[in-house]
């Protein structure tokens, strides 16, 4: 059997040197548990960067990917195909949006909503084109996506960005406000920033935000691609925050693990109509079955119940090795999207001994670790997760 040292130099000579990885070669995964190539069993606290919500081979999602793999895999678009519609029906049945468009991505679904916004300017605003977005924000790494990022990092090797993007501080209303201008389409904001550190609002940012749209006729379009789909304890980020989009994009949990992305609008935001937007693969009838087959399970289970729960158990954990550990110096989360920050930058150091412990992690800032955990987590596991991360705390 090839081990996972000699899959890592493989890799090294023949892929593109374009992330840094951590070296754990995953080859099964199982619920909440991976195996590496050598065998070693981890508890996974990234599934899949927020998108194996359902845990690894959900037995739902399984079987309906094989029984779709050996029925029907891809059309084009030019035809009608029954998981996308039944996909689709469930999106808008469960959410405040009247249609939806299905991609490939988190980013894809985000130049969907982009493009929307455009167009919406030219019909609504008298050809306003301007989208006001946060500092700190991730939205993707496509060139629109990336001129929205607010992180100078992911853009300064891509200049010169796409226009039309005016950047603000995150929870300060009064920003938007100041920002906002005749040539401002929407707001394009997370409800809780993910790749930012998971940075959670005021509880009244968003209804604030969405005041202002409404007073002045703006788009608010949620990037809901890492909290959709249960992540923070309700279906979707903008239900703990008590307000709706007109426009909101979707992807990582959407899928339980086949790459789908979505956005979906309110019927007056809809401004796309036929041949402004298409995509080979975005809909395909494998991954939407997936997406059905996972989205089904996870509404008729109220999965996103079971996350406010553990989510409520994580952090009081977190809570409790911060108060153990003194470089700990803050903890922040909501449902199952939480963070640990430390004083310095021991974050790689920490994830080198977390693997060796058996606990996969994310290392979202050099100074702080990202629990992203799959929503079925059990609070038993939660607790040998963090049993796991305290060996490696304790050798800091
Ligand atoms: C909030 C948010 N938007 C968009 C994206 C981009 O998604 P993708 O990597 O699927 O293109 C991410 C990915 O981390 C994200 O967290």
């Amino acid at each position: 059997m090839t081990k996972s040292s000699e899959w890592i130099a493989q890799e090294q000579k023949y892929y593109a040197q374009t992330v840094r990885r951590q070296p754990v070669v995953i080859v099964r995964g199982q619920g909440t548990r991976v195996w590496d190539a050598d065998g070693k069993e981890y508890l996974d606290f990234v599934a899949g960067w927020a998108v194996d919500n359902l845990g690894h081979c959900h037995p739902a999602v399984t079987q309906a990917i094989v029984e779709q793999a050996a029925t029907l895999l891809q059309t084009s678009n030019q035809f009608y195909t029954v998981p996308q519609i039944l996909l689709a029906q469930l999106l808008i049945d469960n959410s405040c949006m009247d249609r939806v468009f299905f991609g490939n991505s988190g980013a894809e679904a985000n130049e969907g909503a982009l493009k929307l916004a455009r167009k919406y300017g030219k019909a609504h605003r008298d050809g306003a084109y301007e989208v006001i977005t946060a500092f700190a924000s991730f939205h993707g790494r496509t060139m629109a996506t990336v001129a929205a990022t607010g992180q100078p990092h992911y853009q300064e090797a891509f200049t010169p960005l796409l226009p039309g993007f005016v950047h603000v501080d995150y929870n300060d209303v009064e920003a938007i406000m100041n920002a906002t201008t005749d040539k401002t389409a929407a707001v394009f904001l997370e409800p809780v920033q993910g790749e930012g550190g998971v940075i959670i609002p005021d509880a009244d940012y968003l209804k604030r935000v969405r005041e202002w749209c409404d007073k002045q006729g703006l788009l608010l379009i949620l990037d809901e691609v890492q909290t959709g789909m249960g992540r923070l304890g309700s279906l979707f980020g903008y239900q703990e925050f008590g307000v709706e989009p007109d426009v909101m994009t979707l992807a990582k949990g959407l899928g339980y693990g086949v790459p789908i992305g979505a956005f979906l609008a309110k019927e007056p935001a809809m401004a796309l109509t036929f041949g402004d937007h298409g995509s080979t693969f975005g809909g395909n009838a494998l991954t939407t079955a997936a997406a059905y087959a996972g989205s089904k399970f996870l509404i008729e289970n109220n999965i996103p119940e079971h996350c406010r729960q553990m989510g409520e158990h994580l952090l009081m954990r977190l809570n409790e090795l911060k108060s153990r550990y003194s470089f700990v110096s803050a903890v922040r989360g909501k449902g199952l999207l939480a963070a640990l920050e430390f004083e310095s930058n021991i974050t790689p150091q920490l994830l080198t001994l977390a693997n060796q412990a058996g606990v996969l992690l994310n290392g979202v800032k050099p100074n702080a670790i990202r629990f992203m955990p799959p929503l079925t987590i059990t609070a038993a596991e939660i607790d040998e997760g963090l049993g796991r991360l305290e060996v490696a705390l304790k050798k800091i």
